[in-house]
């Protein structure tokens, strides 16, 4: 059993890049899909080692805008298995406390799973003991977009003035509404970017950079994150903590 780390600042919002569940297949010789199987077991998992440490949001980033140039059969397992997902765990969610966001345009995907995402955002609308943001057909260029585009309107329509846009008034406009901003952002599989991810929202996160594929990324693998997070200095633009 690994020492649980105490950490020495806070976090009050983690996010994950769910990245190498195909890999992870590979290496083993099986489908793709198996992995993205796997992948999905992880996000309880790895949301009750986030509980543990009492980090109260966590974001994961399972479809982006640009997966849709994947196979479509890959799509549609991807898909099922989120829905699964829901149906397996939402009492485990609501038994915690658990408001689930989801972030992304969800109006694309197939209806099962617009209707599961949308029931599991209802039955869990009025909890406020942790927030699990699923980001699902999200990218961050249609979500500023989108703001971008309401804001506009807001000003047409004579409602708001031009002064009043402020970066808290534009953060109101995302789908991530009323949560914190980024401290820890996690990418598994050794890939180093952002894939178009939370890109507002991670304007002073720490990066972490894991080489565990997300099927992989159990208690030890998280708890590494975790120290390489506390030995930095987060300095905001300002001289603290030198
Ligand atoms: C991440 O795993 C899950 C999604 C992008 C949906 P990948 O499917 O990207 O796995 P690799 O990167 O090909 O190994
Ligand atoms: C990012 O992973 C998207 C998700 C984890 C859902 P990708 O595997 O799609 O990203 P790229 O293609 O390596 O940038
Ligand atoms: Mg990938």
């Amino acid at each position: 059993m690994s020492e649980k780390i105490i950490l020495n600042k806070p976090i009050n919002h983690i996010a994950f890049i769910m990245d190498g569940n195909g890999r992870w297949a590979k290496k083993r010789g099986l489908p793709r899909h198996l992995g993205h199987k796997e992948g999905c077991d992880r996000i309880i998992e790895v949301f009750d080692l986030c509980k543990e440490y009492n980090i109260k949001v966590t974001s994961y980033y399972a479809f982006s805008t640009e997966n849709w140039n994947r196979p479509k059969d890959e799509i549609r397992h991807l898909f099922n298995y989120l829905e699964l997902f829901f149906k397996r765990e939402i009492k485990h969610l609501i038994r915690d406390g658990v408001r689930v966001v989801i972030s992304g345009d969800i109006s694309k995907l197939p209806l099962k799973t617009q209707k599961t995402c949308l029931n599991a955002i209802e039955l869990t609308k009025d909890l406020d003991k942790f927030v699990m943001n699923i980001c699902l057909n999200y990218g961050s260029r249609d979500e500023i977009t989108k703001a971008t585009k309401e804001i506009a309107s807001l000003v047409k329509e004579g409602k708001l003035n031009v002064d009043e846009i402020s970066p808290e008034l534009v953060s109101n406009h995302l789908y991530t509404k009323g949560l914190p901003d980024v401290d820890l952002m996690i990418r598994t599989s050794g890939e180093e970017r952002l894939s178009n991810y939370l890109l507002w929202q991670n304007a002073y996160a720490e990066f972490v950079f894991t080489d565990t594929y997300w099927p992989d990324f159990k208690r030890e693998a998280f708890e590494e994150c975790l120290k390489e997070y506390n030995s930095r200095n987060r300095r905001f633009g300002g001289l603290k903590n030198e």
